[in-house]
C-alpha cells in the first residue's frame, strides 16, 4: 500500500465518490434556499439587500475563523506566518467593503417601500460582528456597556466568551513585550533586527484602517438611503454610528504616529 505524503490525513471511510457534485458538497439548495424576501409582492430590490447582508456574514465566519488563526501564530513567534494570515483577513475585509458599496446604489425609496417588512431586525443585532470586535481587541468601557444596553444586560453566552478570551491585541502586546519593545516610536525609528514583526505591525495597522473605512463607509450609506436624522430600526441615531468610527484596536500603533512627528519637530493640538 502507498503511503500518502507526510501531513496528509487520508479518508477513513468510503463515500461514493459519484454521488458527490458541486452541488451537494456546497450544499447549494439550501444555501439557495436561504433568501426569503418578506416583503409583500416581493420588492425587486429587498433580494440584493438580503444577498449582501448574508455574504458579510459568511465572511465575517471566515475572518473570525482566521483571525483565531493568527492569534496562535502570534503565540508561537511565528511572524511570517501571521502575516500571511493577516493579509489574507485584510483582502477579505477589503472584499466585504466592496460588496457593501454595491448597496450604495440601491434608491432610497426602493428602501422605504420594503423596510417596514424589517421589523426591529438591524445590523446591530449581528452577533458575529461582535465577536469580530471583541476578538480583535475592542474593550472600551463606553464600548462594553453599549453592548450590555443593546442586548438588554444580558449578553449572549458566545460574546461573554469572546469578551473573556485572549484577543488578537493581547496577542500583539504580548508578542511586543516578548521582543522588548517598550517604547513604540523608538521602535518605528529602528526596528532593528524585527524588521519582520514591524511589517506584521503595519498589516494590523492595514486591518484596523479597514474598520475605520468600513464604519465610516456604513455611516455613509445609511445617510445616502435613509437619511442623516431618521431613527434606525433598532432605535438609534445616526451620531451613534458616527461615534463608532473613532474605535481602534490597536491604538498604541496609531498614537506613535503622534510621537514619530514630535520627534520630526511637530507640534500637537488639544482634542
Ligand atoms: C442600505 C443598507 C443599510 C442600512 C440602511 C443600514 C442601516 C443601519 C442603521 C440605521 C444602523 C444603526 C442601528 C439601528 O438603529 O438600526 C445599522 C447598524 C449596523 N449595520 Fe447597517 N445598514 C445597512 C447595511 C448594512 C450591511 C450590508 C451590513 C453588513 C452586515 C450592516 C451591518 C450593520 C452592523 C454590524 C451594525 C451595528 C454597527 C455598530 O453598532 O457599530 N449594515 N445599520
Amino acid at each position: 500500500m502507498v503511503e500518502p505524503p507526510a501531513g496528509i490525513v487520508p479518508r477513513m471511510d468510503e463515500p461514493d465518490e459519484a454521488e458527490l457534485t458541486y452541488s451537494t458538497y456546497l450544499r447549494i439548495d439550501q444555501l439557495l434556499s436561504l433568501q426569503q424576501q418578506r416583503s409583500e409582492p416581493p420588492h425587486p430590490e429587498e433580494l440584493h439587500f438580503i444577498v449582501v447582508h448574508q455574504a458579510l456574514e459568511l465572511w465575517f465566519k471566515l475572518l473570525l475563523h482566521d483571525l483565531e488563526r493568527v492569534v496562535s501564530r502570534l503565540d508561537r513567534d511565528d511572524w511570517p506566518g501571521a502575516l500571511a494570515l493577516q493579509r489574507r483577513v485584510n483582502d477579505v475585509m477589503e472584499t466585504g467593503l466592496d460588496q457593501m458599496r454595491s448597496l450604495h446604489d440601491l434608491p432610497p425609496w426602493s428602501l422605504q417601500q420594503f423596510r417596514s417588512y424589517l421589523g426591529t431586525a438591524s445590523g446591530l443585532q449581528s452577533v458575529q460582528f461582535r465577536e469580530l470586535e471583541l476578538l480583535s481587541g475592542l474593550r472600551e468601557p463606553g464600548y462594553l456597556k453599549a453592548l450590555e444596553t443593546f442586548t438588554g444586560g444580558a449578553l449572549p453566552p458566545v460574546l461573554v466568551a469572546r469578551r473573556n478570551a485572549r484577543s488578537l491585541a493581547d496577542a500583539h502586546t504580548d508578542a511586543a513585550a516578548r521582543l522588548g519593545i517598550t517604547d513604540w516610536a523608538q521602535f518605528y525609528v529602528d526596528p532593528g533586527p524585527h524588521g519582520a514583526f514591524y511589517v506584521l505591525c503595519e498589516a494590523l495597522v492595514d486591518y484596523d484602517e479597514r474598520w475605520v473605512r468600513w464604519r465610516t463607509e456604513h455611516v455613509a450609506l445609511v445617510e445616502r438611503s435613509l437619511g442623516a436624522r431618521i431613527r434606525g430600526t433598532a432605535g438609534t441615531a445616526l451620531r451613534y454610528l458616527e461615534r463608532t468610527t473613532h474605535y481602534r484596536y490597536f491604538p498604541y500603533l496609531w498614537d506613535l504616529r503622534n510621537d514619530l512627528s514630535v520627534r520630526g519637530g511637530g507640534e500637537l493640538v488639544g482634542d
